[in-house]
């Protein structure tokens, strides 16, 4: 008869001491979140004070992640935060390819080439209609992508790239993804001219090198 009730003692004791550390542990998390906050509060205030002295004094509560609240400048890259860095983060090579080589700046020199390609989208990466981004979303965006692209063009200070010719386009945009999947591309079958309008969209490419490709392989098709 003593064995079940030093059972129900053992329990009582196990609860107890549950209990006991439960309520220390609520009582540590509350003293370190207290502790927390008041380290990043005055973090905060000696980063907003050192920075802005003057805005400081005016009394206004300085803004702790102001790169993430849209306002008219910063319109493109905060829209490029949510719709397109998932894929190409930062502008750098993530899922999606780099928007900051020397590459990209010689392909896609205007904003209207950028529009394009995120509305027609490509093989890889997934087209945008007017519903899933309207034209005042994707214009600041496509401004934010090419003045990224310029500066780091500008950083790494290398004489512009030359134009891509049809050989050049044919070898960097399309022999990459068909080396994998079907014999290499001959300029002179009629079927690559067929496949044409299809292709450059798969493979993203501007009008300029859809245009320079077509005239290439017309004039191979003429021999
Ligand atoms: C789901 C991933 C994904 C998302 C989201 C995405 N992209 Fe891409 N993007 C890609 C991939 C992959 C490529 C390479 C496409 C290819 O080679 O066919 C690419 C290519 C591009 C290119 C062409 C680069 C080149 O040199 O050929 C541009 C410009 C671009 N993306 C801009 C954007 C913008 C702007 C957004 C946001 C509106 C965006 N992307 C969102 C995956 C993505
Ligand atoms: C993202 C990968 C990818 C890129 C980039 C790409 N292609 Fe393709 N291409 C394919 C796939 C997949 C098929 C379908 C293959 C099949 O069904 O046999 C195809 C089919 C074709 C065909 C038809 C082949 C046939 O015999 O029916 C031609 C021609 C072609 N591509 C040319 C091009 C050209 C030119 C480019 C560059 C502008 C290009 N491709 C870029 C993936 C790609």
């Amino acid at each position: 008869m003593n064995e079940p009730r030093g059972d129900t003692t053992s329990i009582a004791r196990a609860y107890q001491r549950g209990l006991t550390l439960l309520v220390l542990s609520v009582v540590l998390g509350l003293a370190l979140s207290g502790w927390l906050q008041g380290w990043v509060g005055s973090a905060h205030f000696s980063v907003a004070s050192g920075v802005g002295g003057g805005a400081a004094t005016g009394g206004e509560v300085p803004r702790s992640r102001q790169g993430l609240v849209l306002t008219a400048e910063n319109r493109g890259q905060v829209l490029f935060g949510r719709s397109c860095d998932s894929c190409h983060p930062g502008g750098r090579e993530g899922r999606g390819v780099s928007l900051l080589t020397p590459e990209f700046r010689r392909d896609f020199k205007t904003e209207a080439d950028i529009v394009q390609l995120v509305r027609d989208g490509t093989c890889n990466m997934p087209a945008y209609n007017r519903f899933l981004l309207a034209d005042e979303d994707l214009v600041p965006i496509a401004q934010f992508v090419l003045n990224r692209a310029k500066v780091a063009a500008t950083a790494a200070s290398a004489p512009p790239l030359p134009a891509l010719d049809g050989p050049g386009i044919l070898q960097h945009r399309c022999a990459s993804c068909h080396a994998r999947i079907d014999k290499p591309i001959d300029a002179r079958d009629v079927q690559v001219l067929y496949a044409l309008d299809t292709m450059a969209k798969c493979a993203g490419l501007t009008t300029e090198q859809k245009t320079v490709l077509r005239t290439f392989l017309q004039a191979q098709q003429a021999r």
